[in-house]
């Protein structure tokens, strides 16, 4: 007999085959049993005959809990009215291990609940399906820049110094000595472009973010692009390009997900490049314009990105922030000298901020007066200013937040559910 993978059940129609997995449901009609099988790859319905099996596999048939873990074995039939298009006619029935008191049932629960037994609650559709869309959307990301020739540099995680401002920093013991939790791994990517050109990094970064809010978690993963003789103008049309390119990755291999999410994919089949590019002055007239109190020189708040992005029906840069609101290494405007050219990628649909990025300050003067007007430790950024020491060139990069992105592709209302196992404010377990 021929074990298979329920993904493929429709390569074996009219064949016996076996399937290892466990029991997401079942029910009855008393002369028939319907168990619901799920093995990671899919769920199929195994049909259990009264008089087609013995009585004892007919009474287990209907007497075992969810998650119960199970083979079953059978032929595959093609049906219509089956969950999936097929059906398993089972013969045999072989239980690994009996469950009569899984936690998560098919009916409603409260998030902490939820949230407690994430490493159970990982088991349901809807969870597998955005989990799905995650990896897809990884490996896009990944293809994209691969494919690009750009070199995947990994950052480290222990760090010496603050990369995105001092309150969010994550401090660690170091032997005698501490360290940080990365918050981004952009110098050491600005390092890397200068010996390779063209580089990103992939990894989890770190922020104590002290406030409970939707688009945040304490850890999160970000790819970082940075490239050699880039400026602001190109930067935006990467980033662009990389928004376009995985949007369209998972509508072609993630639909049936995005389905079972019950995702709109019109909003995801407008996404084109370029993007619709307003300056930060502009989007504060547009801003007040709507009643809002915002005023000029602070950075945006959750309120002013969803107000912005219900604007658009598709994404947008908003760029040349107030130098007051952004990080030490962006690089001022020439013209006015009260912008930097930095840049935000916003989602629409609500969702605001996805990549935040820029062109960096190359030159030694201005980064060495920023990192003291800043309040930041010289020694520990000694290395970096060799960067504007050493064939300092323009170049620029940019953070796509993984957790960020995946929420608005799937649509979903808070970030907790597009990480495996999320961390948050007043959640490290389980
Ligand atoms: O805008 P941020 O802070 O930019 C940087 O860290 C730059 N150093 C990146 C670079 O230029 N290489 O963060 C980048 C993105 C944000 O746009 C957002 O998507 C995500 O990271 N992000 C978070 N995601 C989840 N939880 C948080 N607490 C996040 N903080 C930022
Ligand atoms: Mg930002």
């Amino acid at each position: 007999m021929t074990d298979i993978e329920i993904a493929d059940v429709s390569q074996h129609v009219g064949e016996e085959i076996r399937i290892k997995g466990w029991l997401y449901n079942r029910r009855s009609s008393g002369k028939v049993h319907f168990m619901l099988v799920r093995d990671g790859t899919g769920t199929i319905q195994a049909v259990v005959g009264k008089g087609e099996v013995s009585p004892e596999v007919f009474e287990l048939a209907d007497s075992l809990g969810q998650e119960s873990s199970i083979v079953v074995s059978g032929v595959v039939r093609a049906d219509a009215r089956a969950p999936g298009g097929y059906e398993l006619v089972l013969s045999s029935l072989e239980v690994v291990q009996s469950v009569s008191d899984y936690p998560i049932s098919p009916k409603e629960h409260g998030v902490a609940f939820l949230m407690a037994h994430r490493h159970l609650w990982l088991r349901s559709r809807r969870q597998l399906a955005i989990l799905k869309v995650r990896a897809e959307l990884v490996r896009a990301c990944r293809d994209f820049f691969d494919d690009r020739g750009f070199v995947l540099i990994d950052a480290p995680i222990f760090t010496p110094a603050a990369v995105e401002g001092t309150t969010t920093l994550f401090e660690v013991g170091y032997f005698n000595d501490t360290a940080f939790l990365t918050q981004s791994g952009q110098l050491y990517m600005e390092a890397a472009c200068m010996a390779l050109g063209k580089v990103y990094c992939f990894g989890p970064t770190f922020r104590a973010e002290k406030s409970k809010t939707r688009r945040h978690l304490t850890e999160f993963w970000m790819i970082e692009p940075e490239v050699a003789y880039c400026d602001l103008e190109g930067d935006m049309r990467l980033a662009e390009e990389l928004v376009v390119y995985v949007v369209e990755r998972i509508l072609e291999k993630r639909r049936e997900e995005l389905d079972i999410l019950e995702r709109d994919t019109a909003p995801l089949e407008r996404v084109r490049a370029p993007f619709p590019r307003i300056s930060y002055d502009d989007a504060v007239k547009r801003l007040q314009e709507e009643g809002s109190e915002f005023t000029w020189g602070s950075d945006f708040g959750a309120p002013d990105e969803t107000l912005l992005s219900n604007q658009y029906d598709q994404p947008f840069h908003v760029h040349h922030f107030p130098v007051g609101c952004k990080a030490f290494y962006m690089k001022r405007d020439e013209e006015t000298s009260k912008h930097c050219r930095g840049f935000d990628t916003l989602a629409p649909e609500g969702y605001g901020e996805i990549i935040g990025g820029g062109q960096r300050e190359d030159n030694l003067e201005n980064l060495e007066r920023r990192i003291a007007e800043h309040g930041l430790p010289r020694e520990a950024f000694e290395w970096y200013l060799d960067l504007r020491r050493y064939g300092s060139v323009p170049h620029a990069g940019f953070g796509l937040g993984l957790e960020r992105t995946l929420a608005w592709i799937c649509n979903l209302p808070h970030l907790r559910e597009t990480i495996p196992f999320p961390r948050l404010l007043d959640t490290v377990y389980p």
